[in-house]
């Protein structure tokens, strides 16, 4: 039989804690609130009654419930209003030594069969534990931001923790209509293991002018699907707790660079710029506590006229290619209304590069989205071609041929020749310099990167990647064509990986690490970056979906490019790879796809 919690309580009422009373007291269990003094227990208070009223304005509660919440909830300064309760989970801010000293209190205070429960994102529940002659009842119980919303919770059990304490844990969890992953006490658990080197990775691209704020937010929430972008996420995690967490995951972990603070973010806590909770992080909020983005002196104009500044009319654009990208961009500018000429190796190579566009725009049609006359005009739009000069009228040139440094730069030497001047020449590189493809011609201030996402048509993100040549006027023209493209444009310099892919490997490296090390399943790791994240696929299924192979190639270039011996490709991709278990297309990666 499980134990029955009919109490609990929850000390230190900010960020997170304030959101575990809510969880405890809509399931209809009695909570005792504790801070640590009467005015931050009337900030706890109102963080509470705020979110519940606008459960209420939501009609996702109704107000009966929302007062039965409250009735539940007993707010009290100091840790003897504790003495009656099954289980207290401790909130307080990432601090090994301060949550020693709460917990050798609760000790004191709690009945000798209270479980004793931490919070902590990255500090040692096991030298936590150690502070109480109760060591086998204390355990991690590891909510997620915002606590009455994500559904995931990590239960970390150290060595001493009893396995009855672990059962009775997990029961409550589900009780309170949350999915656990039960997993050992090592830094970061799973989560922010794989999160917070990423977060860090982000901010130090900010602190380097590598991409704007909304740019490198943009870029993941679009070009990934996750909730919110990196930036975003620091400000809603807060900047001094995130700063614990690195600096702790750092100690912990084995000393990784990537996890070393990025100076900017103990910059940022010294000066109070701590996220949402204090109204100004990497945004700024219209009050503390607030949500909403308010415009500041570093908000970009959104101006398009402004933005557009300089930037050379288009009207007949070359797309050079025949494959899954280059069929994707050609259709993406007829149906936007450009003159498109495409070219190929071949009269052969045209004709199915035509068919795959049609029958694209064919299923657009079948599902409402395009009318048979719009169809038709885009594919009057397109003439077909397998010879280069053809384009010597063009005003744009798209280059998608295959990923290949050498043939890349022959063929823009060759675009340089039979180009008129003027003309942007891009190329959609995903893992190229685009600087090296530049200077294959006379004209690098012309050249930039164009890096379309698959499938084209759909993707709503390009990334303007400008090298240290590129012009102001070529950068306005390409975030031009973007926005008539109607997709978003990221712009960011001549990197590795540009914004998505340098965010993005690393971190589906890491979870092959983890899983390498034994310290949990895929099917664990993949829901615990769903449920605790939001994010729409699993790094396993995100692996399988793009190609274990590619992965790989893209690891090794990130790893060759900056030297950072954290990106190190995990020695079991290769041998995946070496196998030939490359993910869904070849019907096996991490899952085995073919009786599915
Ligand atoms: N912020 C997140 O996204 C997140 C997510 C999961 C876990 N956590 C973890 O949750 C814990 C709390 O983090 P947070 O972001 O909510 O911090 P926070 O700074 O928002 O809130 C901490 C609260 O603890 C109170 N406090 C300080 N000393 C106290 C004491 N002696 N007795 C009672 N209350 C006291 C403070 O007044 C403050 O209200 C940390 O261990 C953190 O790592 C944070």
């Amino acid at each position: 039989m499980a134990r029955e919690f009919t109490s609990v309580g929850v000390v230190g009422l900010g960020t997170m804690g304030a959101g575990i009373v809510e969880v405890f007291a809509r399931s209809g269990i009695d909570v005792v609130a504790v801070e640590v003094s009467e005015a931050a227990l009337e900030r706890g208070r109102a963080t509470l009654t705020g979110s519940t009223d606008r459960a209420v304005a939501k009609g996702k509660l109704a107000p009966a419930d929302r007062d039965a919440l409250l009735g539940r909830v007993r707010f009290a300064a100091g840790l003897d209003a504790l003495h009656t309760v099954d289980l207290v989970i401790e909130a307080v801010p990432e601090h090994l030594d301060l949550k020693q000293r709460i917990f050798a209190e609760l000790d004191r205070v709690c009945k000798p069969e209270a479980i004793l429960a931490t919070n902590t994102s990255s500090l040692s529940v096991t030298e936590i534990s150690v502070a109480t002659s109760r060591p086998n009842q204390v355990i991690g119980i590891h909510f997620f931001n915002p606590a009455p919303v994500m559904k995931l919770v990590e239960v970390v059990r150290t060595v001493v923790t009893s396995p009855d304490v672990v059962a009775d844990v997990e029961a409550l969890c589900a009780r309170l209509g949350k999915v656990d992953v039960t997993i050992n006490d090592r830094a970061g658990f799973i989560a922010n293991a794989l999160l917070f080197g990423y977060l860090n990775h982000a901010v130090a691209m900010f602190e380097s002018n590598y991409a704007s704020r909304e740019d490198i937010d943009a870029a993941m929430k679009l070009g990934c699907g996750l909730p919110m972008g990196p930036l975003a996420l620091m400000d809603l995690i807060g900047v001094d707790t995130a700063y614990e967490i690195l600096d702790t995951m750092y100690r912990r972990g084995g000393r990784d660079r990537r996890h070393a603070p990025v100076p900017l973010i103990k910059q940022m806590v010294t000066a109070g710029l701590l996220g949402r909770k204090t109204g100004r992080g990497f945004y700024t909020y219209e009050r503390p506590g607030s949500p909403v983005v308010v415009p500041d002196e570093a908000t970009p104009v959104a101006d398009a006229a402004a933005l557009a500044d300089g930037a050379r009319g288009i009207t007949k654009v070359g797309v050079v290619g025949s494959g899954t990208m280059a069929t994707g961009i050609i259709e993406v500018f007829a149906k936007a209304g450009y003159e498109v000429v495409s070219v190929t190796r071949g009269a052969e190579k045209s004709a199915s590069v035509c068919e795959a566009v049609k029958t694209s725009l064919n299923k657009g049609v079948v599902r409402g989205k395009v009318s048979e006359d719009d169809r038709d005009a885009a594919l009057g739009r397109i003439t077909w071609s397998a010879t280069l000069e053809h384009l010597a009228d063009v005003d744009l040139v798209v280059e998608a041929v295959v990923e290949e440094l050498s043939v890349k730069k022959a063929l823009f030497a060759s675009l340089d020749e039979i180009c008129k001047p003027g003309v942007v020449l891009a190329t959609t590189t995903s893992s190229l310099p685009v600087i090296e493809v530049a200077m294959a011609t006379q004209r690098p201030a012309d050249v930039i990167g164009l890096h379309f996402f698959n499938p084209a048509p759909i993707m709503p993100l390009v990334e303007v990647v400008r090298t240290i040549r590129t012009s102001p006027e070529t950068v306005a023209t390409a975030r031009a064509v973007c926005a008539a493209l109607g997709k978003t444009a990221v712009v960011c310099a001549d990197r590795s990986g540009f914004i998505v892919n340098a965010l993005l490997f690393p971190y589906l490296n890491d979870a092959v690490k983890m899983l390498e090390a034994s310290y949990s399943t895929a099917d664990d790791i993949d829901n615990a970056m769903k449920l605790g994240c939001g994010y729409p696929m699993g790094p396993f299924e995100l692996l399988d979906v793009v190609g274990l192979d590619v992965a790989l190639a893209i690891q090794r270039e990130l790893y060759l490019e900056l030297r950072e011996p954290g990106f190190a490709p995990a020695p079991l991709l290769e041998h995946l790879v070496t196998a030939g278990y490359l993910g869904r297309k070849t019907g096996r990666g991490f899952r085995d796809h073919t009786h599915r």
